[in-house]
């Protein structure tokens, strides 16, 4: 978490950081703050609180100078509060720093620099390096930083400057993501590409254990141990609207309202054009090395969890391979049982998950291939695996995950295809079939965004209520547990996801007169059964709003609100279902006066453990 900029050149630096910062503010908001080099010497101002706070005392007190770096900050080691705001300095004020992940001995660093005089003010991690740094200074910031990295263990994207080399600012990665952005007699740092992308297209994306040291008319890459490293610049072709909110009022709405866009550039080329095949040239396993699954594990984290466990259903419906789904911070602690004809799947949004990525590393330690499902091009997930399928859903900014989560269906399905076709587990008709209903779904998320007020008036009556309870079976149960994540954290209304048939076993008896539930019932085979529930929780006074398809009428009989979807091939539901329970997050947290971009607590890209 946490978002870092610099900027060297010759513009005044104040300004472009703070708009990097914007940029970046999903990764935190806790606090922000920036240091420039200006005629006083190394000067910082910061402050808890969204970035406005610090925009309205840079007003009073501007920072002047065209060096500089800045910070958004998602507390880890020290409470919000302005001291432990970054960026840090030594004790002397000459160097500063701001920092991106854990530093896991920061206990002992500071010990050993108290021991010889460094003053410490604040509870940080981050602190101990600007004063490492200090203390390993002989005149070369590049060394001196290069040094104390040697020393720290953890997890960074560090960028540092010092006040005997204002002409110079250093950066350095491990773990955390980074990005070098080139222009012409400036240069800038940055954890993600929105916020250098007004002024530059050209990118080095850094990889663990390199840095990169930038001064206005040049950028070195190199190692740890000082070796040049040369690297192929990365254009970016998606432009800066993209990742603006293009008159939306919230980022979120606007990505909702993406999603049949995000659905067809992930599809695109993927399908024939006779619509009659998958082609996944990006999966380079060989029919052989397919036909060699013997278990593949999901391996992600949240949303992206949840998309797993579509994915499950699909992979095993079509290509016949049993599938288990695991939430990565619990799969790489156990143990798991992984072969070498075990397939890993992890699903990442952002490709910097810290735990999605660890469980990628224990993985392919363990011997396994590793397939990537990511959003972002070059990210830590994507550089790691074997065979990468990229989402392109295009930047994601809000902190709940909406477009990415389907634009990952999307990709399981391509692969479930994928599978199914090379190892012959489908009729060739069966997979044409599916392949013409994917090709409908972006129309068909068309028409129910058409009936977003719909939702509007549900959300605003359940905005009330501080508890409720959302329910399916089968894949109406995967997408029932995502609506009850997406309400929970922008609207922060408690919700609980259960697969309908287990209610009768424990929960049922939480349900009293006037709870709002909220059914899923778009599984044909399944609906009686459903039907049967949702009849047991009305019974007991709850008030469904159910979610069916369109011309059925046995669940239309049984709730108090109907939202139908589209018809489509029941395993391809999820893609559909899933849309107006994003809306009502949306509008019940609306409702509520949140903040529905950046709920309280959380943060887009969680690169700690
Ligand atoms: C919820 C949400 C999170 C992420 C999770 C994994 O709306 O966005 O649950 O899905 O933190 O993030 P990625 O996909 O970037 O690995």
């Amino acid at each position: 978490m946490c978002g870092i900029v610099g900027y060297i050149g010759h513009q005044e630096s104040q300004s472009i950081l703070i708009e990097g910062l914007k940029k970046l503010e999903y990764r935190g908001y806790d606090s922000a703050g920036i240091a420039v080099y200006t005629d006083q010497g190394l000067s910082v101002s910061k402050a808890q609180g969204r970035l406005a706070v610090l925009e309205s005392h840079l007003e009073q007190q501007p920072l002047k100078g065209h060096v500089g770096i800045g910070h958004t900050r998602w507390a880890t080691h020290g409470k919000p509060s302005d001291v432990n705001s970054h960026p840090h300095s030594d004790t002397t004020g000459k160097f500063s720093v701001v920092h991106n992940g854990i530093i896991e001995n920061y206990i002992a660093l500071k010990e050993e620099l108290t021991a010889k005089g460094h003053q410490f003010v604040s509870e940080t991690d981050t602190e101990v390096i600007a004063h490492l740094i200090a203390d390993l200074y002989q005149g070369d910031l590049v060394q001196a930083v290069r040094e104390a990295v040697k020393k720290m263990r953890g997890a960074y994207a560090i960028a540092a400057m010092c006040e005997f080399e204002p002409e110079k600012l250093v950066t350095v990665r491990l773990a955390s993501p980074l990005v070098i952005g080139v222009g012409q007699g400036e240069n800038f740092i940055a954890s993600d590409i929105p916020a250098i992308l007004e002024y530059t297209r050209d990118v080095y994306i850094l990889n663990d254990g390199e840095m990169a040291v930038l001064t206005n008319d040049h950028v070195e890459l190199m190692d740890l141990e000082g070796n040049r490293i040369s690297r192929e610049m990365y254009k970016v072709e998606w432009d800066i609207v993209t990742a603006e909110k293009a008159g939306y009022d919230h980022f979120m709405l606007k990505e909702i309202y993406e999603q049949p866009k995000a659905y067809r550039d992930t599809m695109g080329a993927r399908i024939d054009d006779a619509g009659k095949r998958i082609v996944l040239d990006e999966v380079k396993m060989t029919a052989q090395q397919i036909q060699d699954i013997h278990q593949i594990h999901i391996v992600a984290c949240g949303t992206a969890y949840h998309a797993g466990l579509v994915g499950k259903s699909v992979i095993e419906s079509l290509a016949r391979i049993p599938v288990e789904v695991e939430v990565a911070s619990e799969y790489r602690y156990r143990n798991p049982i992984i072969t070498p004809n075990t397939l890993v799947i992890v699903v990442s949004q952002s490709g910097e998950t810290a735990d999605t990525l660890a469980a990628l590393k224990e993985a392919k330690r363990c011997g396994a291939r590793v397939l990537a499902i990511t959003n972002v091009v070059g990210s830590s997930v994507s550089r790691e695996a074997d065979d990468v399928i990229v989402t392109w859903a295009g930047p994601e900014i809000a902190v709940a995950s909406t477009k990415a989560y389907t634009s990952q269906l999307i990709a399981f399905y391509l692969l479930g295809l994928y599978f199914a076709q090379t190892l012959g587990m489908q009729e060739a008709e069966v997979i044409e079939e599916t392949i013409q209903a994917l090709r409908q779904l972006p129309e068909q998320v068309e028409s129910i965004l058409a009936d977003a007020e719909k939702i509007k008036v549900y959300a605003e009556q359940i905005s009330k209520h501080d508890n409720l309870f959302f329910i399916g079976r089968g894949l109406d149960y995967a997408v029932a547990q995502e609506g009850s994540l997406k309400l929970k954290e922008i609207s922060y209304i408690h919700s609980e996801a259960y697969a309908a048939g287990e209610l009768k076993h424990g929960t049922l008896a939480l349900i009293e007169e006037g709870i709002p539930v909220i059914a899923l019932a778009t599984q044909e085979e399944l609906l009686e059964k459903t039907v049967s529930n949702i009849k047991e929780v009305a019974a007991r006074g709850a008030y469904v709003m159910g979610v069916g398809s369109e011309g059925n009428e046995e669940i239309a009989k049984a709730v108090d609100e109907l939202f139908t979807i589209p018809r489509t091939l029941p395993l391809l539901t999820p893609a559909l279902s899933v849309v107006p329970l994003q809306l009502l997050s949306y509008y019940a947290s609306l409702a509520r006066g949140n903040d529905v971009d950046k709920p309280r607590n959380l943060a887009k890209s969680v690169t700690v453990e």
